[in-house]
């Protein structure tokens, strides 16, 4: 509980209701730094909680014609992952919804930005044909490990070379996502480019490199 306390308690203060959790804008730096929009494909991302995220993703994707497909269960008590001290992801997101329908929050949210798909399923029983490339990825569904290995199967067949894929919650107070990510990293090594940790934000970013990506 203290956790829960004080990590509402960071964000109460940095941002916002209805914003993302992330902090997306530093996602969005570098997107424009690497010039994604150069390559053909879409935005995804899994686990868009309130829709805050959403919105800059697809503000930005507009300008290039492309879309931003947001897989979310749209169940705030589904993940019931816990940091070491007990506190788990569906109290914290209770916490945040103070008793509004989560669906609702993040409709009202997307509202009028016509390139967003949403898919309201458990990212489980999501997947993509092999024509559907992707630009950029960004996964923070559920925290469980097989959901995380899950949700990277999603995007990096379907990531296009140069591309990026994101995770949230490395390097912080849910050691199995970063066990897993590490895992990940290790097993794709020679399809990885580059990556890079964004420390504040527990990001990680990995790229994609030539010749492997999706043509
Ligand atoms: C940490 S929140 C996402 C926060 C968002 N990225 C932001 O910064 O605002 C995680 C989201 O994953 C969703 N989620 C949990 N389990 C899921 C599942 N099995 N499939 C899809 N989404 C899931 C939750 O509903 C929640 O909205």
């Amino acid at each position: 509980m203290q956790t829960l306390r004080r990590f509402l308690r960071s964000l109460w203060l940095q941002k916002p209701l209805t914003t993302d959790f992330v902090g997306y804008e530093v996602l969005l730096d570098f997107i424009k730094a690497r010039a994604l929009h150069r390559l053909e494909g879409d935005l995804i991302e899994i686990g868009c909680f309130m829709g805050g995220g959403t919105v800059k993703l697809a503000r930005y994707a507009s300008k290039y014609g492309k879309r931003v497909f947001a897989i979310d269960v749209f169940d705030p008590t589904a993940d019931v992952t816990a940091t070491p001290d007990g506190t788990r992801m569906c109290d914290i997101y209770l916490a945040f919804l103070e008793g509004r329908s989560q669906l609702e929050v993040y409709e009202q949210a997307v509202r009028g930005l016509d390139n967003v798909v949403t898919i309201k399923q458990d990212s489980k029983t999501v997947s993509f044909p092999a024509e559907q490339k992707f630009i950029f990825g960004f996964i923070d569904g559920n925290h469980q490990p097989d959901y995380v290995r899950n949700d990277f199967n999603i995007i990096w067949p379907n990531l296009v070379a140069s591309g990026v894929l994101g995770f949230h919650d490395y390097n912080t107070e849910l050691p199995e996502v970063t066990d897993c990510i590490d895992a990940l990293i290790a097993e794709h090594t020679d399809e990885i480019s580059e990556t890079k940790e964004i420390k504040p934000q527990h990001i990680i970013l990995m790229v994609k490199g030539q010749g492997v990506g999706k043509v």
